[in-house]
């Protein structure tokens, strides 16, 4: 199928791009064919302490297995992202801040940003946390949530972040697995008139982990118990320290932060991403993909708690010298003007959020947003999953009045910042498509079998060399990592994306082929959401599968077998869902539960959730294969039950 719906670059757009097309293809063979040399150039746009002279160390070969990048170098990434900004920009926002309600808003100048960032950092150290230690931070959308990130960086401490929707438990486990010394979090959080209660979530989920401190910054200021010896309230201790604080001269390869996501199977891993070649490509990429200049306004709407809010809220545009927008409310409170409203009251001009996010604002209507001017936007940006065609000519159209260029940006925790994206200077768009890699990304679609696919054809998505911002582990297991990753096809990165390529050589990425799902650009895996239903006293066992979701693109499906005796009612029902809210968080809520008298299994034991699959989309004419069931009848009663 040759897809001719293009929207081709604009001549303004070639001529004031950053990369244009020949540019571009220029950086592709010279990434390719001189990587040394290339890499080498473009790590120029950060500020070295001692610039990188071994630039590439890689090989995905299982015996000698290594992912290195500028490794002699040394920097320090909160000095890339403050310090050097400050001779030419000390005044210029830095970080604008647009909290729940209109009437919230503030933010700091970069001369601020690095009073709050060595003020925040002198803190740390003054309770004794040192290069390497993890340290968790758990806060809602505040500019103190960059301020402790990089206040980390600073000190070369290691941060993990942990979304402010997730549940004590989630906490828990992911301070446990990093071994945090200490947590920062805020009394409470606001979204949508609501409050999050932040303090409270870590209080419980330090009765089953233990950490030396919580350090407290007062946002609604609610009266929140402190436990004596354990928390602090971070006013009252920035009193007492000083506003400058040196900067840890760190390796390149040195740990940066450590982001927990979900995979397959198992807990979820701790991607690790280190410091030179995570924030060379993050502001690389951020440069070229929103084609950037300095001080211009920014907003991506991600919270931090996702790797995003890491690279394109926080590191990619403070590295570039930017104005970030960050956002504490959600896009339909108090209207559903709201995000419009923003744009303009901030005069936005890079705009950058996921398709489910416009999918729900565009079942509103145009009204909404034709009640606003945003006549100072200039790019609009898409992550986190495919975006269907319908909502991206909704994009273009209304919110950006067949302006204004959309870059889809294909990207994961793991890869540090975007790997596929149009570049608005150089690539025709296509709705639905994220086009082309960006230079030095090698990609390859392969079969099953881990044949090539050559020319227009559908498989799976593989990465067959490294790139700067790819992560370099999992935090703790490094097995886990290469099994994870390296494994299914040797030699190769496996994405755990099926993707198609069409007859232009542009990329169309489809969704997971894993058991991952990605429900409102957040990914989750079905095992996660299994442990949590199993956990029920009342559940024997559970099966979960995504189905298509009009607003979430993927919604979660939960087969459910109840131990023998209980009777399935609409309150065990409701119960199941309040319960793994609670066991992992809002996010991980099934959207269906499937009253399953038993699952398809095969005659050794292995859950077929390709059937599950099927039941669960409504495609029960076309379950395909059945003939290694152990019962068959177990497929024919599900069929029987959905409803
Ligand atoms: C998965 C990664 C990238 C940061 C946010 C999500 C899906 C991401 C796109 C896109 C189609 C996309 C993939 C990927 N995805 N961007 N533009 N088009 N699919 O990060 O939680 O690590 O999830 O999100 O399936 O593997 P993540």
């Amino acid at each position: 199928m040759i897809d001719r719906d293009l929207y081709p670059v604009s001549p303004e757009w070639a001529a004031r791009a950053h990369m244009n097309r020949e540019a571009y293809e220029a950086a592709r063979v010279a990434a390719r064919e001189t990587p040394e040399a290339f890499w080498a150039e473009q790590a120029r746009r950060l500020d070295w302490i001692t610039p990188p002279t071994v630039i590439k160390d890689v090989s995905f070969d299982k015996d000698d297995f290594r992912i290195r990048w500028f490794a002699d170098g040394a920097l320090n990434v909160c000095f890339n992202c403050v310090d050097r900004h400050l001779p030419e920009r000390a005044d210029q926002m830095a970080i604008l801040w647009e909290g729940d309600e209109p009437d919230q808003s503030g933010g700091l100048t970069y001369v601020e940003l690095h009073r709050e960032v060595c003020r925040m950092a002198n803190v740390l150290k003054s309770l004794g946390v040192k290069k390497g230690d993890r340290v968790t931070i758990y806060l809602p959308m505040i500019p103190a949530a960059a301020v402790a990130m990089l206040a980390c960086a600073r000190i070369g401490a290691i941060h993990s972040v942990v979304f402010g929707g997730f549940s004590p438990d989630s906490i828990a486990g992911r301070i446990e697995d990093c071994g945090s010394r200490l947590v920062i979090t805020a009394d409470e959080g606001l979204r949508g008139g609501k409050r999050v209660p932040l303090k409270a979530n870590v209080d419980a989920a330090l009765e089953k982990v233990a950490v030396e401190t919580v350090l407290v910054i007062s946002h609604t200021n609610a009266d929140v118990p402190m436990t004596g010896g354990r928390d602090f309230r971070y006013g009252e201790l920035k009193q007492g320290v000083s506003d400058d604080c040196p900067c840890e001269p760190m390796n390149a390869e040195d740990p940066l932060f450590i982001l927990y996501t979900s995979g397959s199977t198992g807990k979820p891993k701790g991607v690790l991403h280190t410091t030179g070649g995570y924030l060379f490509w993050v502001s690389w990429t951020h440069e070229l993909v929103f084609d950037y200049r300095p001080g211009e306004v920014f907003w991506c709407t991600a919270d931090v708690g996702w790797v995003t809010g890491h690279s394109y809220v926080v590191y990619g545009p403070l590295a570039n010298a930017g104005t970030t927008l960050m956002f504490e409310g959600v896009p339909n409170h108090p209207t559903v003007s709201r995000v419009w409203e923003v744009v303009d009251k901030h005069r936005v001009e890079i705009f950058y959020t996921a398709p489910t996010a416009l999918r729900a604002l565009m079942r509103e209507g145009d009204d909404p947003v034709k009640a606003t001017s945003r006549a100072s936007l200039r790019l609009l940006g898409t992550v986190g999953e495919p975006i269907n065609p319908e909502a991206w000519r909704w994009y273009h159209e209304v919110v950006g009045e067949s302006r204004l260029p959309i870059v889809d940006t294909w990207w994961q925790t793991e890869t540090g910042g975007v790997l596929v994206s149009p570049l608005p200077g150089a690539t025709d768009l296509k709705p639905g498509s994220a086009t082309r890699p960006l230079p030095g990304v090698e990609l390859q679609l392969v079969d099953a079998e881990g044949g090539v696919l050559e020319g227009a054809t559908s498989g799976n998505l593989v990465i067959t060399d490294s790139w700067p911002g790819q992560m370099r582990t999992v935090w703790g297991d490094p097995q886990r990592f290469f099994d994870t990753y390296f494994s299914a096809y040797p030699g190769k990165y496996f994405t755990g994306d099926g993707c198609r390529r069409d007859e232009d050589g542009d990329y169309w990425i489809t969704g997971r082929v894993d058991d991952v799902i990605n429900v409102s650009g957040h990914r989750m895996g079905t095992a996660e959401v299994e442990s949590a239903l199993v956990l029920h006293p009342d559940v024997a066992e559970a099966a979960v599968v995504g189905f298509p979701h009009d607003i979430k693109g993927q919604g979660i499906y939960a087969y459910v077998t109840l131990n023998a005796g209980v009777e399935a009612t609409e309150a065990l029902r409701a119960d199941l869902v309040r319960h793994v809210r609670a066991e992992i968080g809002p996010i991980a809520a099934p959207d269906v539960i499937h009253w399953a008298p038993g699952l398809p299994k095969t005659r050794s034991g292995k859950i077929m959730r390709r059937i599950l699959r099927k039941i669960a989309e409504g495609e029960t004419g076309a379950l395909g294969d059945t003939s290694t069931l152990a019962d068959p009848a177990v497929v024919e009663a599900l069929v029987a039950g959905r409803g």
